[in-house]
């Protein structure tokens, strides 16, 4: 694609192979350079005025905390895929989620926090947000316009994710959008799961997109970093507050999630792919209560899903009948391909317990037995389902012994 400005009106998997990329302007390489700099040198005064007007600030390369070539052009690629004004990088997942909750609250204001939100979200609420005076009411994931009865006149925000970690409720994402708009407040919702490709928050009513990049954008579990993509409204405010925190991105991380995006969407269709087919597979299990993952048809969020997303991720969770904790970690441990570790989105695929019940304080997490979270990767299904069935007769010996 040309880098003449033109206007360009083509398909997302057409834009997650061209944006970003200048190769005129950098000898012909086909991927931009990877700049590794703080200090930025001006050639005269003239010049060094001008980078610092503060209506300029955030788009020109004057300090390397503010952004480089490489950080430039995986916001343009990631703004520009989820259809929002602008995106910004952090270091990590948790600093796009705490940053933009610090720009938009302060001392005496109230926020809306959804129960099944990412664990740490919840913990600066409690740790940090109540030592600078805001006040944090956690609602049902599933509440939709009813969240117009939480709402007080010091509500200022509303924290969505969709679906919820580890436990995988839908959001109705419009209907709590149009009642947050209608009390003033502002959404911001944490869209990792189906990352920038998957679920278009701003037609959905969003206004701050949180992602941590660290997952299905870089897709090779050797990075951490987080981007935050914000309406035009919003941008000022997140991007001023992220500076003054201090946040940047490191460029060779950059650089690696913009070399993620390019296979983006062909990655995210076969997890969905292999998901879907293990996921079934459970389904039939005798071990397996139930499945958490809305792509299922029998899931409670399939209908909302299907309405307001682009597809699935490979992330889902599994309620299996009750088993004591030792047969589960016998399971767990008995598995070969699957990872016994924290984060998801990269090609392989990984396995944890999860105890969603002691996160809760709005909703109580009922499940019949242990909860499971599964990332299915990129590996052959059927390899994976031959995997698990060796983990689940572990489990059955485990049961009888
Ligand atoms: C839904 C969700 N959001 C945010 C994060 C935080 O990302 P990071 O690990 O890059 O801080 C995670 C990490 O597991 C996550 O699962």
């Amino acid at each position: 694609m040309k880098s003449d400005g033109g206007p360009r009106n083509y398909r997302k998997d057409t834009l997650l192979a061209h944006l970003g990329r200048h190769p005129e302007g950098q000898h012909g390489a086909v991927n931009p350079p990877v700049y590794h700099a703080s200090t930025i040198l001006s050639s005269n005064m003239a010049e060094w005025e001008k980078k610092r007007d503060p209506k300029t600030r955030f788009d020109v390369v004057r300090y390397g905390l503010l952004g480089t070539p490489t950080t430039f052009a995986l916001e343009e690629a990631l703004a520009a895929i989820e259809g929002g004004h602008r995106a910004m990088l952090m270091s990590s997942g948790l600093a796009a989620i705490t940053a933009p909750l610090q720009a938009c609250l302060k001392c005496g204001d109230h926020l809306l926090m959804v129960d099944s939100a990412y664990g740490p979200a919840r913990s600066f609420c409690e740790r940090v947000l109540t030592r600078c005076g805001v006040a944090t009411t956690y609602y049902d994931p599933l509440i939709g316009d009813g969240i117009a009865r939480l709402m007080r006149p010091n509500t200022k925000v509303v924290y969505l994710e969709s679906p919820g970690s580890l436990t995988f409720e839908v959001q109705d994402v419009p209907a709590i959008a149009a009642a947050a708009h209608e009390a003033g407040a502002k959404v911001l919702m944490d869209n990792t799961w189906a990352s920038p490709c998957l679920f278009p928050s701003f037609l959905r009513g969003v206004d701050v997109s949180i992602h941590a990049a660290t997952k299905y954008i870089v897709g090779h579990s050797d990075v951490v970093l987080g981007a935050v993509i914000t309406t035009e409204e919003m941008y000022l405010k997140v991007r001023t507050m992220a500076a003054d925190l201090g946040h940047c991105a490191a460029p060779d991380d950059a650089y690696y999630a913009l070399r993620g995006l390019r296979t983006l969407s062909v990655r995210l269709e076969r997890h969905e792919k292999n998901a879907l087919t293990v996921a079934r597979w459970l389904q039939n299990r005798p071990e397996v209560s139930r499945v958490l993952y809305p792509a299922l048809p029998e899931d409670p969020g399939h209908a909302l899903w299907k309405r307001d997303f682009l597809g699935a991720s490979g992330l889902f969770g599994v309620v299996l009948k009750p088993a004591p904790k030792a047969a589960v970690y016998a399971m767990i441990d008995a598995l070969d391909l699957f990872g016994i570790g924290s984060s998801w989105g990269g090609f392989e695929s990984l396995i944890l317990p999860t105890n969603p019940e002691r996160l809760r304080t709005a909703t109580r997490w009922n499940a019949e037995g242990p909860t499971l979270r599964l990332h299915i990767g990129l590996e052959d299904p059927q390899d994976l389902i031959e995997d698990l069935e060796h983990g689940f007769h572990q489990l059955q010996v485990a049961m009888a012994a």
